[in-house]
């Protein structure tokens, strides 16, 4: 795609003294100079670069190659993004043979955009660096969670004081469009009647400021966190041109060198972990930005190393985490690539847990962390009952969409067998049940239904049961269709965009529904994460689609896709099934108050929650 022509041309205009020199601190040593090895661990430096070669080998292991070499395997960039990267710092464009003037035209202007964007990120985070110095209040609440200014500095910590318009010291035009497209300062919408176009203020303010950058190491948005109590906790900035949440990871540009020193990424889900880590001797951790672990996001740290253990609070929600990671994980496996889980006791995470116990203690969470292989039969087995066979038939169809995600190999061939054990199948009769047949398709979802009722005894044939063609009808709406819960999950599946403005708390009463409804949340979450919201639409294609590994689900009333709903109607909805939650609550404290004052208290706490949602609730008075 790019002529080879212009790489010779790009390779003799550039300097690979200077491209790698930005990197790795070089001194001269002889015709070459020489530094610290950036791809291995060392003391002495074994790493040479050749300005008469234009080349760089390391004594030591091996590594070697030119400087889009370097850019590749150092900075983990595809070919093409390394060529961009180097021709940009030559001031040259790669000539792209199909493109019309016009789509060139318009991918110059798209990176001038792109460039005035890094500018005031970097300039904000410059000023917020200083405003940390001058912030006794901000550096005494780093401190008291341990942070050296050693760290903090090395991550570029910095402090947005409390003004609304902080940042109008540091941009001689505090309206240029700009520092809004950059996520930094928000317009306030003027109202109808209103004149003008709109106040702006900054978007962070009396925040701790903890900068993202990118791998090229560039800042990209920030993460703002509260010093005490306040909502919020994290802010954090907006998907802009030059950031999505999806695809990046926070601590990736700090956390390079020690991943390729260690040999494998943590990933953990929070940047005080990722910081207390690093305190704490762990500096190849990475953090995820308060999103589930996109494919995106393992396809890139795979570009690092080969080896990602993923560290899960021990509660529902790391658990679910977990889940999607190794989802997110099973398409970019390769029998040379590992992905290991580790869980922290509930009360933890990463930070609490290093600072607590130590990072003797950590380090050997992390040794202990469980292989990819074991935590998806966890994860197949997760609420079923393995005694009787209908339990080990539904593990099955729950452990055949992960087992089928994974690309073919030595580990796939592994895992059937060891799927096959648990579910108490032969290997080759697993295989046939599933190799035999699409994964996806209307019949797959009765297939466990029907290997059930023959009862897995010798000779039986998975298959036969198929035959009865009542069993495989599918009991349509055998709910009542309009349960607060149906209603919620409907109104979700109609607006999918609401869901992300939904509270944690929120969040977490949809996912513990009963089935089939938290099952269908799951669902829709992790399709979320990945596509991000999508129409009714697409949605109900996915649904057929992915039948098999979803519980019965009744089909959406004609009536329910032509009414106007709006997100109030889905807060109603929430606050009647929190008022359901809260008498199941009620009634289980209740049973305790007898023998746990404790529990007495708590059901006077519950009782008045509940009867607050109820009082709000209610249809005013006399409309
Ligand atoms: P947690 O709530 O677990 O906080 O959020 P934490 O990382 O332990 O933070 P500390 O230790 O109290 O400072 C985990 C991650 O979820 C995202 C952030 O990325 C955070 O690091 N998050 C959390 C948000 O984006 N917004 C929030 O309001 C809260
Ligand atoms: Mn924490």
């Amino acid at each position: 795609m790019i002529p080879p022509s212009f790489i010779q041309d790009l390779l003799s205009r550039v300097d690979i003294v200077e491209v790698i020199g930005r990197h790795v601190s070089l001194r001269k040593g002889g015709a070459n100079l020489m530094g610290l090895c950036p791809f291995h661990g060392e003391k002495s430096p074994s790493f040479s670069v050749s300005p008469s070669k234009q080349f760089y080998y390391c004594f030591g292991c091996g590594a070697s190659g030119n400087a889009i070499g370097f850019l590749t395997e150092y900075l983990g960039l595809g070919f093409v993004e390394a060529v961009q990267e180097l021709a940009q710092q030559a001031g040259l464009s790669v000539p792209q043979e199909e493109r019309s003037p016009q789509d060139r035209e318009r991918a110059q202007a798209e990176r001038q955009r792109q460039i005035g964007l890094s500018e005031a990120l970097a300039r904000a985070a410059e000023h917020y660096r200083r405003q940390l110095k001058a912030s006794p209040r901000a550096i005494d609440y780093l401190k008291g969670r341990g942070l050296t200014g050693e760290i903090a500095a090395r991550f570029g910590i910095g402090f947005a004081p409390a003004g609304w318009r902080s940042l109008a010291g540091v941009f001689a035009h505090y309206d240029d469009p700009k520092l809004e497209e950059a996520g930094l300062v928000i317009r306030h919408e003027p109202e109808a009647g209103e004149t003008g176009d709109g106040k702006r203020y900054d978007r962070f303010r009396d925040r701790v400021m903890f900068p993202i950058r990118s791998v090229q190491g560039e800042v990209i948005g920030f993460g703002g966190r509260v010093l005490d109590q306040g909502e919020p906790k994290y802010l954090n900035s907006p998907e802009t041109p030059v950031f999505s949440k999806g695809r990046e990871l926070y601590g990736l540009y700090e956390a390079r060198t020690a991943i390729r020193q260690r040999g494998h990424v943590l990933v953990v889900e929070g940047y005080m972990d990722v910081v207390a880590l690093a305190q704490s001797g762990f500096g190849h951790a990475v953090a995820t930005l308060g999103t589930a672990c996109t494919a995106e996001h393992v396809q890139k740290l795979f570009r690092f190393t080969d080896s990602v253990v993923f560290s899960f609070d021990g509660d529902a929600a790391g658990r679910r985490a977990a889940g999607r990671a190794l989802e997110a994980a099973l398409p970019h496996l390769s029998d040379t690539r590992s992905v290991r889980f580790l869980f922290l006791p509930p009360e933890h995470d990463p930070d609490s847990y290093v600072r607590a116990l130590g990072a003797e203690a950590f380090e050997r969470c992390v040794e202990a962390a469980v292989p990819l292989s074991r935590q998806l039969l966890e994860q197949a087995r997760d609420g079923i009952d393995m005694g009787p066979a209908e339990g080990r038939a539904r593990f099955l169809a729950q452990a055949r969409p992960l087992w089928s995600a994974l690309p073919d190999g030595a580990l796939k061939r592994q895992l059937l067998r060891e799927i096959a054990g648990a579910g108490g199948l032969e290997a080759a009769e697993l295989a046939e049940l599933w190799q035999g047949q699409p994964a996806r398709g209307p019949r797959a979802g009765t297939a466990g239904r029907a290997a059930g009722a023959d009862d897995g005894g010798p000779g039986a044939r998975p298959g036969r049961g198929r035959a009865d063609r009542g069993a495989m009808a599918r009991p349509m709406a055998r709910r009542a269709p309009s349960s607060p819960a149906d209603h919620a999950v409907r109104l979700l599946l109609l607006h999918s965009a609401w869901w992300d403005a939904l509270s944690p708390d929120d969040q977490a009463l949809l996912h513990a529904l009963p089935p089939p409804h938290g099952a269908v949340i799951g669902w829709l979450e992790r399709l979320l994460t990945n596509q991000g919201p999508l129409s009714w639409a697409a949605l109900e294609q996915a649904l057929a689609a992915d039948r098999e590994s979803l519980p019965d689900w009744p089909p959406m009333p004609a009536t329910a896709l032509e009414d106007e709903t709006r997100f109030e109607d889905l807060r109603r909805v929430l606050d009647g099934l929190w008022v359901e939650r809260l008498a199941d609550e009620q009634r289980r404290l209740i049973e305790r108050a007898a023998v746990d004052p404790q529990a007495l208290q708590r059901w006077r706490e519950v009782t008045r929650q509940r009867e607050a949602l109820l009082k709000a609730l209610q249809p005013v008075a006399g409309g």
